[in-house]
């Protein structure tokens, strides 16, 4: 289990407990964040799992590549620390991150 960090659309930041092995849009959804629509459920095809990782963390998540970076630039939101929350894996390297989800477009 990794502890995350999580502002969601209100503004309220939540800490959350996501499963080792899982990705984090699955952990966001599982932990009551509705905002986040997963439409395609994590097969990197709505770019709808969008969120912002604290730039302290981009480091250890990476910046997005292929697929991710397209869909993402399809985004009026897209800044500088955007990720599609399914494609970052769970792991105790993430343990303590903070994430922001990012507005609908
Ligand atoms: S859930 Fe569709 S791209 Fe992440």
């Amino acid at each position: 289990m990794a502890k995350i960090f999580v502002t969601g659309a209100d503004g309220v930041e939540r800490a959350i407990e996501a499963e080792d092995g899982g990705n984090l849009m699955e952990a966001l959804r599982d932990n009551g964040f509705e905002e986040l629509a997963a439409l395609c459920g994590g097969c990197c095809a709505c770019a709808t799992c969008h969120i912002y990782v604290d730039p302290d963390w981009m480091a250890q998540v990476g910046t997005p590549t292929g697929d991710e970076d397209d869909l993402l630039d399809s985004s009026d939101a897209r800044a500088a620390n955007s990720r599609l929350s399914c494609q970052i894996p769970v792991g105790p390297e993430i343990e303590g991150m903070r994430v922001t989800i990012a507005p609908m477009d």
